[in-house]
């Protein structure tokens, strides 16, 4: 069996607006292998997003390839993305996206709605992964009634539950102070290599991309290098040397104003089949599952 989680192969995403043509991804190709933690750093605009929507199966790419457990997802139609995306893929938002009305345990059980699964497991499952990120003491608190870290460590539990193969991350930290950053980060790290899971995960910070055991540096929708930090986290774990220890303070304005709370998807882009919100309510996380939840439970989300 392959090794290889992710192949990228000559991507490119060009969008056109009026006459001017911005080149989002400019020719770009790597591997990712199973049980990774890679990290995908550059500054704002270079394409972290649009590359992480793409090997999400969220847009399409202008050329280029995407294999993942050997099937090409830039060859699928809307609907059986939709199918990969439950089966495989688990996303952590920069803002949560955790249904206001619900309580954590109902935001974890959430994407479990979809597997036909009898709600007691579903309920016994997400009460698991709450514990495992530390929370089970808040299984009846709303997001509104948790901090921010809290309210991360419920998202990273919700894309947890289904068991996927793939985490895809955009700036998970982004809305957290440095110490809780870390936390979380140590937290994603930990469970992610006890299960075996991949991770990506997009930062602009170089001392969060310091906890991936590889990391893709990206400029201009290029990438300038392709590191494998396990080397050095091995030494600095040898020297006991903390990585990340000197993070820079949160920013306040990381978060566009999209108008809508949760997931900002880029300008544009078209969000069909993907999670994004409906209304504001939901706040970007999967509008399927709220659909589906309502129909089962009977509760307005
Ligand atoms: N839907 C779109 N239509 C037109 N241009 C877009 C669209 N989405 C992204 N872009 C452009 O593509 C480039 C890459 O954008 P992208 O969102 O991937 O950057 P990013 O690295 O995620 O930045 P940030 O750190 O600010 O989130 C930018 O120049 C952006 O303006
Ligand atoms: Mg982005």
């Amino acid at each position: 069996m392959s090794n290889i989680a992710i192949e990228v192969n000559d991507l490119y995403k060009i969008y056109r607006i009026g006459t001017n043509k911005v080149r989002a991804l400019n020719g770009v190709s790597f591997k990712i292998e199973k049980g990774e933690f890679c990290c995908i750093v550059g500054t704002s605009g270079s394409g972290k997003s649009t590359l992480l929507n793409m090997m999400a199966g969220l847009e399409p790419p202008t050329k280029g390839s995407i294999v993942i457990g050997g099937e090409h997802i830039e060859r699928k139609n809307e609907s059986a993305l939709v199918l990969f995306r439950q089966a495989h893929v688990g996303f952590v938002f920069q803002s949560y996206n955790l249904l206001p009305n619900m309580t954590a345990l109902e935001n974890v059980a959430m994407p479990l709605t979809f597997r036909g699964m009898d709600k007691t497991i579903r309920l016994a499952k997400a009460r698991k992964m709450l514990k495992l990120v530390g929370l089970q003491k808040y299984e009846n608190h709303r997001p509104g009634q948790m901090s921010g870290g809290q309210q991360q460590r419920v998202g990273i539990a919700r894309a947890l539950v289904v068991d996927p193969d793939i985490i895809f991350a955009d700036e998970p930290t982004g809305n957290l102070d440095s110490a809780t950053t870390m936390e979380v980060l140590k937290l994603i790290q930990s469970i992610v290599h006890e299960k075996g899971q991949t991770v990506v995960m997009v930062t602009h910070d170089n001392n969060l991309a310091a906890y991936g055991d590889k990391i893709i540096r990206i400029s201009d929708g290029k990438i300038i290098a392709i590191e494998d930090n396990r080397a050095n986290a091995a030494m600095n774990a040898a020297m006991g040397i903390e990585v990340g220890g000197t993070l820079a303070p949160p920013e306040a304005a990381t978060v566009p104003d999209t108008g809508v709370q949760g997931y900002a998807p880029p300008q544009g882009m078209d969000t069909a089949g993907y999670a994004a919100p409906q209304d504001a309510d939901t706040t970007g996380y999967a509008q399927e599952y709220v659909q589906d939840y309502t129909k089962e439970t009977g509760n307005e989300v």
